[in-house]
């Protein structure tokens, strides 16, 4: 089978240490914009990735010093010429965002500079959000006459609470990585983010995998239901993690004051 590491995309670079896959973002030269191309390379290695029965946990990143992701790719907006080519980007853009945000694994932004439009959207379909110290984000589309297509509408205010997303959507501010931590939007500060979603991932995958991927489906599939309905879905799988020989090893180990070592069956 190819290595994740050795498949070449022009605008993508994967990177795996172990459990570990790490998706940059590489177009440098336009801070990492999120270009169709770069869009469609995004799906295809992340299908790659979730093929790949080695891979416990992903980290998305961008290049360089300056940007995580500055957005959608502006320079291609020109071609949009009415109602249904707009409808159709944000639908293919939502379509990757929904990708990433529906992998049964963990899934870290490293957020390396700038997150700002479909960048951010790109972190908010994360799971955790690691911001470097000198990351600026925010959502500027109404700046642009746009709003947010690629989720930022939904998941922001699911985050942080619709007065603070509509405050940042409507000003189109940028906050910096102290402000979004005190908020929520980001979960660590740290010098180096990539260095900081490593270890974050790390101790994720300590955890048995079928726990924590059957989390990610609990708190997704609760957040767009009742409580009532949310808590149902919450006992289905939790008696769906006690039929695991992982939860029969994780007991074991507790009673007899041994480290786990799950199989993710
Ligand atoms: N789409 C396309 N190109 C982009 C881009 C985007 N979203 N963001 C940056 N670039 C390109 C710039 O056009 C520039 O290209 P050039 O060197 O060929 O002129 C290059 O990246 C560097 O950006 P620049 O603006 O010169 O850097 P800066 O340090 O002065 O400013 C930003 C950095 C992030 C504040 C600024 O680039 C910016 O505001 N980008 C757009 C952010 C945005 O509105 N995103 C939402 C889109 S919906």
């Amino acid at each position: 089978m190819t290595q994740l590491d050795e498949l070449e995309f022009d605008n993508v670079q994967i990177d795996q240490h172990g459990p570990i896959a790490v998706l940059t973002i590489n177009r440098p030269r336009a801070l990492n914009a999120l270009n169709a191309d770069t869009l469609s390379e995004i799906a295809q290695a992340v299908n790659m990735i979730i093929e790949d029965a080695e891979v416990g946990a992903l980290i998305i990143t961008g290049s360089g010093e300056k940007a995580f992701v500055a957005g959608a790719d502006i320079s291609e907006f020109g071609d949009l010429e009415g109602v249904y080519d707009g409808r159709e980007l944000a639908l293919a853009g939502q379509d990757v965002m929904h990708q990433i945000s529906s992998l049964p694994i963990p899934v870290i932004a490293a957020i390396n500079g700038y997150a700002l439009g479909g960048g951010l959207e790109l972190a908010l379909a994360c799971d955790v959000r690691v911001a470097s110290t000198g990351a600026r984000l925010g959502l500027p589309e109404t700046g642009l006459g746009l709003i947010p297509g690629f989720g930022g509408t939904q998941r922001l205010p699911r985050l942080i609470g619709t007065g603070r997303a509509l405050d940042l959507i409507l000003t189109a501010r940028q906050v910096r990585a102290d402000e979004a931590l005190g908020m929520g939007l980001v979960n660590y500060v740290a010098d180096n983010a990539l260095t900081k979603a490593r270890e974050v991932a790390e101790a994720m995958l300590k955890n048995a995998p079928i726990a924590v991927s059957l989390v990610k489906e609990a708190v997704r599939r609760g957040m767009d239901t009742t409580l009532e309905g949310g808590l149902e879905i919450e006992a289905d799988l939790f008696g769906m993690t006690v039929a695991t020989k992982d939860f029969r090893e994780g007991v074991d180990a507790f009673l007899n004051k041994r480290p786990a070592e799950f199989q993710g069956e």
